[in-house]
């Protein structure tokens, strides 16, 4: 029999995507059931599914505008296909909801596993910085990261490879001694086929991703990483 070798192995640094994957992005839209109703479920699916279309689609259009701005874009066309637009305040409390987002109840402990262990750890996400401090705040994450990486500075969104090679250049890491752990399989494929050894979050035990890229590994929660590195 062969020797099995761990895909893991060699792991320097962790680093999290944000959104989906250390961040609950459904918390806003729950937090504020008792106004939104049935229409909650709904309107979190096409709030999350629009500000990632048009992420990709104006990295696409060359016509980059910040997270923030995205987000709400993407909540403006979910209030209205939910036909809920024209509240105001409704609108401002969902959005100052995603601003502090609830992290998942994992997302803590795993960080801190990790940490202790000696890995570096760190977040790459398309939110702007100022979006990602709060988030990291409020969610009582901020000490557990060495790092918070943001798309920002390139103007870009993910998958451009660009963003990925932001994080080896911060962190002074060849791309396989960084595990990337990322919910959005897509991000997790683009990541691994940029070089760095992606953990794919797959929650909702969804079939792989047909794209470029090998993941190194997947794990249902967070709080499998730590075992997946040897912890
Ligand atoms: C992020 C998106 C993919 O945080 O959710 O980068």
């Amino acid at each position: 029999m062969g020797k099995v070798v761990n895909p893991l192995r060699g792991i320097k640094a962790c680093m999290f995507d944000a959104y989906g994957t250390l961040f609950d992005v459904a918390a806003a839209a729950k937090a504020a059931a008792d106004d939104l109703g049935d229409k909650s479920g709904p309107l979190a699916d096409i709030w999350r599914t629009k500000q990632l279309q048009y992420t990709w689609l104006r990295s696409l259009m060359g016509d980059y505008a910040d997270f923030w701005k995205l987000t709400g874009d993407a909540l403006d066309y979910a209030l209205a296909a939910t036909g809920m637009k024209g509240d105001p305040a409704l609108r401002r409390k969902l959005m100052e909801l995603y601003r502090n987002l609830d992290s998942y109840p994992d997302a803590a402990a795993c960080l801190r596993t990790l940490k202790q262990a000696g890995f570096k750890t760190a977040i790459l996400s398309n939110g702007t910085p100022a979006m990602l401090r709060a988030a990291a705040k409020s969610a009582g994450l901020a000490p557990l990261l060495d790092h918070v990486l943001s798309v920002h500075s390139l103007k870009i969104y993910k998958p451009d490879p660009r963003v990925y090679r932001l994080a080896t250049k911060t962190l002074k890491l060849n791309p396989a001694a960084i595990c990337f752990v990322s919910s959005n399989a897509w991000d997790a494929w683009a990541g691994a086929r940029f070089g760095l050894r992606s953990v794919w979050i797959n929650r909702t035990g969804a079939p792989p991703e047909n794209l470029p890229g090998k993941i190194a590994a997947e794990a249902r929660v967070l709080a499998d990483v730590p075992r997946l590195l040897g912890l």
